[in-house]
């Protein structure tokens, strides 16, 4: 294939087996930390946290709130893509300090977008709030696997879990999160027969349309 990129998207499938013998480097882990916290969002407003789990008794523990499936378990880390309870103004408030703080602007620049804000968010709904919140962690699914391809990380993206029993299990009511997705990551088993399958896709010509 010509293109390196494509070669690596190609690399990349959703590991069902791995293998647990290995362990990512520091390195790789700290990639994807860093990844996640590059990921763009709405607004700039980064309503989501990720869980970073190694913990192999953990992790074996998670397996029977994630309909039983094995890489949770034999990844080499679990993260858990997670989303705030709720947007309050503080919160708003807190992010618009970060860009004065970090980029020198002047407040009186920064106030009339902070002010909007804080009207639209007290607006919309809890519910709308939240449906926006999960797109947002949904951005950062689809850059770290990307990421993972690009650094020859295994990964498999996981929505097949149960969200309470994650949030009751891993405590997640003391840092006011809510579990959205699992992304397992490690290396791929050798005899994961899923690796070397060809990808059923449609064809490019009809997903894309000239206009
Ligand atoms: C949001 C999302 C959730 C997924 N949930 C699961 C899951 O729970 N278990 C699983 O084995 N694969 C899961 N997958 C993997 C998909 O089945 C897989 O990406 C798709 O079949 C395409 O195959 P490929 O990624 O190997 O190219 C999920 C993928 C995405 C994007």
């Amino acid at each position: 294939m010509a293109s390196e990129t494509l070669e690596k998207l190609n690399w990349r499938y959703a590991t069902k087996k791995f293998d647990k013998s290995q362990t990512l480097s520091e390195e790789k882990i700290e990639i994807l930390k860093q990844a996640f916290n590059l990921t763009a969002t709405s607004y700039g407003l980064q309503p989501i946290k990720m869980i970073s789990i190694k913990d192999k008794e953990v992790q074996a523990q998670l397996v029977p709130f994630t309909m039983q499936q094995p890489q949770v378990a034999d990844a080499s880390h679990v993260l858990v893509l997670c989303v705030e309870k709720t947007i309050s103004k503080h919160y708003i408030k807190e992010y618009f300090s970060r860009v004065a703080a970090i980029r020198n602007t002047p407040a009186a620049i920064l106030k009339p977008f902070e002010a909007f804000l804080i009207d639209s968010f007290s607006e919309k709904e809890t519910s709308e709030i939240r449906q926006w919140m999960e797109k947002q962690a949904y951005i950062a699914l689809g850059n770290l696997l990307t990421v993972c391809a690009y650094e020859q990380i295994d990964a498999c993206p996981i929505e097949g879990f149960e969200p309470e029993a994650y949030d009751t299990f891993l405590e997640l009511d003391k840092r006011n999160l809510n579990s959205v997705l699992v992304l397992a990551v490690g290396h791929r088993a050798e005899d994961d027969m899923f690796a070397t399958m060809k990808k059923v896709r449609k064809g490019v010509d009809n997903v894309v349309i000239d206009y």
